[in-house]
Order: C-alpha cells, then sequence, then structure tokens
C-alpha cells in the first residue's frame, strides 16, 4: 500500500466502538489484574528480545530502553505499597532483565549498523529518556483541517535533522543546533502519517536532550499541535477495526505522545487492543497470523511501504517485527507507568475508559 493508500484507510469510514472488556482500573483489584495482564505482555516480549537480541536493530533496542525508564519509575511509584509487592517483584525482575540485555545489544549494533549506531547511540543510553514532568491532554481543536500529499517526507532527511540535533555527525558541531532546512522540514504543518511521528519525535528528543534556545522555545506548543494531530489518526485507526498496516503507527503514536505527557492516549481498550495483538508464542508483535486473501494482499503493500519510509524495519520470517515489537512494548510501559502514577486513591482516573470520539 502506497503511504497515500494508508492515508485513505486511516480517512475512512468509523465504526462503531467496542467496549473494553478489561476490569475497571479503579479498584485495586481491577488495577493489579490489568497491571498484571500488562506485565506477562512484557515479559514475553522481554524473552523475544534475550532470544534475537542479535537481530534486533537500533530502533528496537530504542523502545527496551524506554521500557526499561517506564519500569524504575514504577517501582519508584510501589516503593511503599505492600500490597503490590508481588507485581513490584516481578517490575523488578523485568528491570534486572533488562539492563544486560540493553548492554549487550550496541555489540550487534556495532556489527550490522555502525554508522547509524555512532550517530544515533545517545538515544539508546541509559538517561536519555525521562518520563514526563506533567500530564497534560491533546486539544481536538489543533486537528489540521486538511494534511498534505506525504510524498514529501524522507526518512533521509528526518535522520539527517535528527542527527544535527543530537550533535553526532561527527564534525565538531554542536547539539541543538539546526539548518534552516531542519527548522522548515520538522515544524511544518500538514503532516500525516510517519512524517507526523517523526516531526515529534524530533521535539521529544530536543526535550531529552536540554535543547531550549530558538525553536525549542516552542517546544511545547509543537508536540501539542503534532499530539492533536496523532491523537485524530489513532482514532481513525481504531475506527477501521486496526487493519493490520495501521497498528506500527498507531503503537508509535502511542509511545511518542505518552512519554510526552499526553495521558489521553492511554484509553484502557486501547490497551486491550495492543495486548491482544502479541504473537503468544513468540511474544513479539508483528503481522497478524491468520489472514485472509485481503489483509495478505494489504500486508505485502505494507512491507513495500514501510521499506519505503522505515528502511531500518526489520521483519522477521516468522512474522515478528522489531519496531511493531519496539512500539508496542514502550506502549504497554506507559500504561503501567500512568497506571501506577495515579492510583484510584488519589481520586483521580488516568486510564481513559470509554470517551468516544466527537464528529469523525
Ligand atoms: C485548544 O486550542 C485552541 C486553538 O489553538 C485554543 O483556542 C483553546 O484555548 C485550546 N483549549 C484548551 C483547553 O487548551
Amino acid at each position: 500500500m502506497s503511504s497515500l493508500g494508508l492515508l485513505l484507510l486511516l480517512l475512512l469510514a468509523p465504526l462503531p466502538l467496542q467496549p473494553s472488556s478489561l476490569p475497571p482500573p479503579d479498584t485495586p483489584e481491577g488495577k493489579a489484574a490489568i497491571t498484571g495482564l500488562i506485565l506477562s505482555a512484557l515479559e514475553r516480549a522481554t524473552s523475544f528480545l534475550k532470544k534475537r537480541l542479535p537481530e534486533v536493530n537500533l530502533d528496537g533496542v530504542v523502545g527496551f530502553r524506554v521500557l526499561e525508564v517506564q519500569l524504575k519509575g514504577v517501582q519508584e511509584e510501589w516503593a511503599w505499597d505492600p500490597p503490590l509487592q508481588p507485581l513490584t517483584l516481578r517490575v523488578g525482575k523485568l528491570v534486572d532483565e533488562l539492563a544486560p540485555l540493553l548492554h549487550g545489544s550496541v555489540f550487534y549494533l556495532k556489527l550490522s549498523d555502525p554508522k547509524y549506531l555512532r550517530e544515533f547511540q545517545p538515544t539508546i543510553q541509559p538517561g536519555f529518556w525521562k518520563l514526563p514532568q506533567a500530564w497534560t491532554r491533546t486539544n481536538a481543536s489543533m486537528v489540521y483541517p486538511t494534511v498534505e500529499p506525504q510524498d514529501s517526507f524522507s526518512e533521509e532527511h528526518s535522520d539527517s535533522c535528527l542527527v544535527q540535533l543530537l550533535g553526532t555527525r561527527g564534525d565538531g558541531s554542536q547539539p541543538c543546533r539546526l539548518s534552516d532546512f531542519c527548522r522548515t522540514l520538522m515544524s511544518k504543518p500538514g503532516c500525516s502519517g510517519y512524517c507526523l511521528s517523526h516531526q515529534l519525535l524530533f521535539f521529544l528528543s530536543a526535550r531529552m536532550k536540554g535543547c531550549t534556545e530558538g525553536l525549542f522555545h516552542q517546544t511545547q506548543h509543537y508536540m501539542h499541535l503534532f499530539c492533536a494531530n496523532m491523537m485524530d489518526l489513532n482514532r481513525r485507526a481504531e475506527a477501521i477495526g486496526y487493519a493490520y498496516p495501521t497498528r506500527d503507527l498507531f503503537m508509535e503514536n502511542i509511545m511518542l505522545c505518552g512519554i510526552s505527557g499526553f495521558s489521553d492516549f492511554y484509553k484502557l481498550r486501547w490497551l486491550e487492543a495492543i495486548l491482544s495483538w502479541q504473537k503468544p508464542q513468540e511474544g513479539c508483535f508483528g503481522r497478524p497470523a491468520a489472514e485472509d486473501e485481503e489483509l495478505s494482499k494489504a500486508v505485502q503493500h505494507q512491507q513495500h511501504f514501510l521499506r519505503r519510509v522505515k528502511r531500518r524495519e526489520k521483519q522477521f520470517t516468522d512474522g515478528c517485527s522489531s519496531h511493531n515489537t519496539a512500539m508496542a512494548v514502550a506502549a504497554l510501559g506507559g500504561f503501567l507507568y500512568a497506571l501506577a502514577e495515579y492510583p484510584p486513591a488519589n481520586g483521580e482516573r488516568r486510564l481513559y475508559t470509554p470517551a468516544p470520539p466527537n464528529g469523525h
């Protein structure tokens, strides 16, 4: 499917929303049950990482690095909560398992793509990713009335702007400095799909890196703009029943906007959908196993599309996808953290139970 095709798919007619069958998160029992489900999924995904470490690419490692930070955040939240002891122990075990894997991944990335590793190494280093300082919600009035054709989006350009930002070009240039080209590309309105998520990733990385000058005076504004549009895309993905080609972007949007502090991406029914996509045997996320002819065709198109847009995507022969799995674990880690950080005892609900979209 061309990126235009994907976009059309996203823009097509809505279906009725499914009610969630997960227990409500606002009782201690419900919360513990949901937490247990997320942890089981993350334990299986970590086994996948362990087994396939030599084959996992850098984007894959980024997802698990983000997960590690989220798990540590959960540990801190629960440190003083005795009833949560068994769950805290499971979180601690996962953290202990992840640390050596993440450390070891650098060895393999050096072998497979040393240039990409050198340029993006900061994003897989401990301490780069941080949890949101404050929570906010998206504002639907910032959704673009129309979107630009996507043909102009190039991953190469977007990568080179990120390298500029990180200051890893190796020519002595400083982090946080931008060319006019990158300033325009990364802030231009009207993007959709991966163009939009890469724009957000750019500003999110700037925040993680501590860039505050020039364009980055307005980091929060751009995050609001991009996440409002990413929310709109996710609702469209849900409305078409999460057709496989949309899932990767759907989870990427939850991971990126979630860690940017937009709590309305943590919807219970979205959590339930993501949990249902994990391959029980492999523990990974990727191409669905049972597909009819039609879907299978769409997937082939999708792979063509991913090759064009995400050239470092790695699809394993068993249908596991390194990128899909990475986005899934970082999205799930975000749900876990959101659930842990706002216990119902505070009288606040963090996981959004049905809040159907208006007017799409
Ligand atoms: C949402 O965005 C619009 C337009 O930018 C603004 O006027 C409005 O105040 C915002 N609403 C909230 C709740 O921030």
